[in-house]
């Protein structure tokens, strides 16, 4: 493969301001980038401004956008309504330091459309919904282990970053304490008997938690038949069962994969959606077991009997006010249904594509998102039916990173900005923007068949 190839040289063409950019970047950042999901060879592109499904650089091209807050902006980039609601909120002021009326709001909206949340605390990210939950759970079975499914993703808290990568657990990741991993059970999902064996045999396991669409939204997908066995199965054994609704929730339904699939978890996680595209997360659930984060009738603080949770930007206000609009505005069903419908024929064009090519890769998954398996797992062809639960998790997680790198500098040479391996969908995306993305892959296919990477 040349690195200087095609795809390369019209990179560095198209987006010289970047190039300049992402120089005194990498002064300032390891590997020049502040998420490593954003770290693109040869270089990033730099945004100025957003609207809707498009985002604009600092070279002025317009670029379809498939990040879209990295799945926080359900309906879309700069929603009016949205903005307004943050406005309002900016001029009363950003942080009191002390309760408001929004966070009521905030948490009422929650938990109308997931009545499983009986108690809520927000938080700031979903990196520390997680890890909130996971302690929290542990707190409340007194067990020690958790286990999770392979591919899985719920942040990057120690526990979390256990078992996401094709390893699935056997290396230690980078900075972990090995007593941080001893406690972590990983297994492939969409096994029931395997669940229910590994519970039993080993009665430390306390909780568990999913990622209630797959690994990664859809990457490694979860059944929806294996939710039903799920609950039953850590119901039965007395086992804590976390959600981790910090993708699926406010997308995949209004009440997240647990009104889509008629579950009631013990305890959810949430992020993205919930902030409406600012920072923000929460832990919410059963009453019983948040419990353990309330003061009760002992009014003297005691570290052993109440879980301490302090968090300077807790249910910040400005979050809360772009929460609370983004969730009344999703709670009739419509944005989501909107934006699941540009999912199937953006997943349904793609695969025309690669059909018509004879390709080895597929787009799959469900709702307002695909993901794209890019060959070297396997299997030959797409079949009109892909295979996604009969490909080994490491299959489908699996990345050739050269060939992803490439994948996304040609297609933003189309005007189009993937993740690459998984991308979200907003209610704000159009007919248009999937014709424009579908030729735009089409071409970025040639391209990297001239570059030798096909
Ligand atoms: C399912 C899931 N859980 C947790 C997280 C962590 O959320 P955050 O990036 O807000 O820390 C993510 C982030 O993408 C996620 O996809």
């Amino acid at each position: 493969m040349a690195a200087d190839g095609i795809i390369e040289r019209e990179f560095r063409k198209k987006f010289p301001g970047s190039a300049a950019l992402y120089e005194k970047a990498q002064k300032c950042f390891p590997s020049g980038v502040t998420h490593d999901g954003r770290f693109l060879k040869p270089f990033p592109i730099y945004i100025r401004r957003a609207e809707g499904s498009r985002k604009w650089d600092v070279d002025g091209n317009e670029i379809i956008d498939y990040w879209v807050g990295h799945g926080s902006l359900i309906l879309g980039h700069r929603h009016p309504e949205v903005i307004a609601a943050v406005g309002r909120q900016l001029g009363c002021g950003t942080h009191f330091g002390a309760c408001h009326e929004l966070e009521i709001a905030w948490a009422k909206a929650v938990m109308r459309l997931m009545p499983s949340v009986e108690k809520i605390r927000f938080v700031n990210s979903g990196t520390e919904a997680t890890l909130m939950g996971m302690r929290l759970a542990r707190a409340f079975t007194g067990k020690p282990k958790l286990l999770k499914f392979q591919g899985h993703f719920h942040g990057w808290n120690d526990h979390a970053m256990h078992g996401v990568f094709p390893d699935f657990g056997k290396v230690l990741p980078c900075g972990v304490l090995p007593g941080v991993s001893e406690n972590m059970v990983v297994i492939p999902a969409n096994n029931p008997e395997l669940l229910e064996e590994t519970l039993k045999r080993d009665p430390d396991i306390g909780q568990v938690i999913i990622e209630p669409t797959g690994g990664g939204f859809t990457d490694v997908p979860v059944r929806p038949a294996f939710h039903k066995p799920l609950r039953d199965i850590t119901r039965r054994l007395g086992v804590v069962l976390i959600y981790d609704e910090v993708i699926t929730g406010f997308r995949v339904s209004p009440g997240g994969a647990q009104a889509l699939y008629g579950v009631k978890p013990d305890l959810t996680c949430m992020a993205k959606i919930l902030a409406g595209g600012f920072p923000g997360g929460a832990l919410g659930g059963r009453e019983d077991i948040m419990r353990l984060l309330a003061y009760g009738s002992d009014p003297e603080w005691n570290a052993s009997r109440k879980m301490y949770h302090p968090g300077t930007y807790n249910a910040n206000p400005v979050s809360a006010a772009a929460g609370v609009k983004t969730l009344e505005l999703v709670s009739d069903g419509s944005a989501c249904a909107r934006a699941d419908a540009t999912g199937k024929a953006l997943r349904d064009g793609l695969n025309a594509i690669i059909d018509n090519r004879g390709l080895p890769w597929a787009a799959y998954g469900l709702s307002s998102g695909y993901s794209m398996a890019m060959g070297g797992g396997g299997w030959s062809g797409r079949a009109a039916d892909f295979p996604q639960f009969d490909i080994s998790p490491e299959q489908l997680k699996s990345k050739n990173s050269a060939v992803i790198h490439k994948f996304r500098c040609a297609m933003l040479l189309g005007g189009v900005d993937t993740p690459g391996k998984h991308s979200w969908i907003s209610a704000a995306h159009s007919e248009q923007d999937v014709a424009q993305t579908l030729a735009a892959f089409d071409r970025a296919l040639d391209l990297m068949k001239s570059d030798g990477v096909l």
